[in-house]
């Protein structure tokens, strides 16, 4: 007897999620319900460096990828034969990365005779907020920050997506995790700041807010950075001068006001051009996610900025705006319901891909 295809309300995906140094592998069912979501990180691979080296975050991808998706098989009890289709992140990410990922899932794909989605990893981050209960109202506004991307998304629908602002130079997270390794933090930086500063004085140091006065809405994080090396280099107490490489050793109080300090900075001018976008668009809800997301304040300070501007302010979980499989699987589902598959040439792009959803 042949087995009846699943409502599409039930659709099970697996996704597949390699772009920078994560390996993830996750099960969604329905677009919403996370089944399973396994994460392999690469953080201590990469922490050496202090920055994620590509080839090695392609090769731990190679070893990595049988277990995670294993492990998220197993997890959602569910065997390949119940998935209606496999998804990949295709772009946009560190080429070797994406192109393991892809290729695997072009494997399953085939071996399972299942179809293959390929699913854009900004449009993922903006799409996260689906997974669980929340019913964000159309359109909305979406943020994304992360270590690789500072964009502003308006989501018509979860395949209608239009950018409206990004970043010139740095991405928020790429300042942030710079700005880090300047001060001799660990790797990733992001977390590192954000413990720092909430012992710290925001108001210590006023650092520029990029753009701020402009009526872009893209956003410039790169002279915030060179701001607080500046800083740090015209205030440090050193003898001669202190090269890039450099730790600049400063006291405990000083190094937390200088973190609260450069954080507000970021999270000024993410509120400001969010807002700014929103007003400008009539768009009433907002988004926002990405591994810049998870930040504490930001979340305190865009929820309360959202409040007065009469603006509702959404954020996935802090694990669903890091790098995930069940953001791919959930962005998938949307696709699939349309039997929007890919065939077994697709190709990763570094890039942002135009019109992948
Ligand atoms: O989305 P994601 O996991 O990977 C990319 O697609 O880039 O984002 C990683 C970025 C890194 O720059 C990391 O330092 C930052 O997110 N991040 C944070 C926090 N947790 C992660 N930044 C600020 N505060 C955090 N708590
Ligand atoms: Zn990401």
């Amino acid at each position: 007897m042949t087995k009846a295809a699943p409502a599409p309300r039930e659709m099970l995906i697996l996704g597949i999620e390699t772009s920078c140094d994560e390996t993830a592998a996750a099960v969604v069912a329905g677009g919403r319900r996370v089944l399973s979501s396994a994460i392999a990180s690469q953080v201590a691979d990469h922490r050496p460096y202090g920055g994620v080296v590509p080839e090695i975050a392609g090769r731990k991808h190679l070893e990595n990828l049988v277990p995670i998706v294993q492990a998220a098989l197993a997890d959602a009890g569910v065997q390949p034969a119940d998935l209606a289709a496999v998804a990949v992140t295709s772009s946009p990410g560190l080429m070797g990365a994406l192109l393991v990922g892809t290729s695997f899932g072009k494997a399953l794909a085939m071996g399972w005779g299942v179809p293959l989605v390929e699913v854009n990893h900004l449009h993922a981050h903006a799409l996260a907020i689906y997974l669980g209960d929340r019913r964000p109202r159309l359109p909305y506004l979406a943020l994304v920050v992360s270590g690789g991307h500072t964009t502003l998304f308006q989501v018509s629908s979860a395949l209608d997506l239009r950018i409206l602002g990004e970043t010139r130079d740095d991405a928020a997270g790429e300042c942030i995790d710079k700005v880090a390794k300047f001060l001799g933090l660990d790797y990733p930086g992001g977390p590192e700041i954000d413990r720092l500063a909430a012992g710290g004085n925001p108001s210590a140091v006023r650092f520029t807010r990029g753009l701020a006065h402009a009526a872009t809405l893209d956003f410039s994080f790169s002279g915030l950075k060179t701001a607080v090396v500046n800083h740090v280099l015209g205030t440090s107490r050193l003898n001669g001068p202190l090269n890039h490489q450099q730790t600049p050793s400063l006291p405990e109080r000083e190094l937390r006001d200088l973190a609260a300090s450069f954080q507000e900075a970021i999270v000024d001018t993410l509120i400001g051009k969010t807002l700014r976008a929103a007003r400008a668009h009539g768009l009433a809800t907002v988004v926002v996610s990405g591994g810049v997301a998870a930040n504490g304040r930001l979340r305190e300070k865009m929820t309360s900025a959202g409040e007065g501007a009469g603006i509702r302010v959404l954020f996935p979980g802090r694990e669903l705006c890091t790098d995930n499989a069940a953001m791919i699987a959930g962005a998938a589902w949307h696709l699939a319901r349309k039997k929007r598959y890919s065939g077994l040439d697709l190709r990763p792009s570094a890039r942002m891909k135009t019109g992948a959803c």
